[in-house]
């Protein structure tokens, strides 16, 4: 196993399916959340996860228990030597600016950090820290240890030293990368927010019901999912902002957010976190 911890900060779907990655490539894993209940269930999911790998084969009976001894909730001071940290925090300006400013302050000058943004501006996050050279986007896709993409995003000032690491990074996960430059939505989010919003405005319009949208685009289009449960799945509040910021990063009224996706987001049905969404999750 590799000494040097990753970082990882925020336990909820994106940071424990990071984290859970990296634990199953043999590295030690430093994990932080604010919350201790986040942190509490993104460890039993993780080992759900993996039992259910263990039932069907794909892992020997005890590597559900050596994975997870590889990932160690930790407090932020205790990241000061890691090389690499990767922020999965809630898609929120404010929140992701102020751990920057605080890791900035924590990790060595040649700390990498990372930020598994879905669409803010690494640039903007990177001015906030003292080494703009070394802040970078690491996106996963969700789920993390299944989607075979990472798209890495280079910031205005990102060095190619800090790309070519963590190149490297993507390459030792086994998966694939796709580079973008730092514009909203990046590469994914570009594409995929706005025909999720359009499969809203399709329901909101009356077009017809979720279930046939849907199946419109998974059977008629052979996607996994079709959009809505793939918001669903995704948060509605996360794809809510992501919405946002392609429309105020391109002040382009084709990206506005549909009014029944902010109405359900202000409701707090955010999909499959919470229960409700475009479908009801609590019967299953
Ligand atoms: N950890 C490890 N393995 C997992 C997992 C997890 N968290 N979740 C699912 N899996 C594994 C399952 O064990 C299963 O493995 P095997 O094929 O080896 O048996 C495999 O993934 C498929 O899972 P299931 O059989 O449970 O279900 P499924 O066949 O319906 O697939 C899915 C589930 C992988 C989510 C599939 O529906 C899918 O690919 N959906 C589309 C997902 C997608 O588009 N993701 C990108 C979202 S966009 C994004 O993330 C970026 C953003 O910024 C918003």
């Amino acid at each position: 196993m590799r000494d040097q911890a990753v970082g990882v900060l925020g336990a909820g779907q994106m940071g424990s399916g990071i984290a859970q990655l990296f634990a199953q490539y043999d590295q030690q894993v430093l994990l932080y959340d604010i919350s201790a209940v986040q942190l509490e269930k993104a460890l039993c999911s993780i080992e759900d996860e993996l039992v259910k790998q263990v039932e069907k084969g794909k892992l020997e009976p005890g590597s559900p228990q050596k994975i997870l001894s590889h990932i160690r909730v930790a407090d932020l001071s205790t990241f000061a030597d890691c090389q690499l940290v990767v922020e999965a925090v809630s898609e929120n300006e404010a929140l992701k600016t102020n751990l920057f400013h605080q890791m900035d302050e924590i990790l060595t000058p040649d700390a990498i950090l990372a930020s598994n943004t879905s669409s803010i501006s690494i640039t903007r996050l990177a001015s906030v820290t003292h080494r703009p050279q070394n802040v970078i986007g690491m996106h996963f896709m969700n789920p993390a240890p299944v989607m075979p993409l990472v798209e890495v995003i280079r910031g205005q000032l990102t060095s190619d030293a800090t790309f070519h690491t963590v190149a490297g990074w993507v390459n030792k996960l086994g998966k694939s990368l796709a580079v973008s430059q730092d514009y909203p939505g990046f590469i994914v989010n570009r594409v995929l927010a706005p025909m999720l919003n359009e499969a809203i405005f399709a329901l909101y319009e009356g077009v017809a019901s979720a279930e046939d949208i849907d199946k419109s685009i998974q059977l008629g289009l052979h996607h996994p999912m079709g959009p809505l449960a793939l918001a669903d799945f995704i948060g509605l509040d996360t794809l809510l902002a992501i919405c946002n910021v392609l429309y105020e990063g391109y002040k382009d009224p084709k990206y506005r957010p549909c009014p029944l996706l902010v109405r359900m987001v202000s409701a707090g049905q955010l999909g499959l976190k919470t229960g409700h969404g475009f479908y009801n999750y609590q019967a299953r």
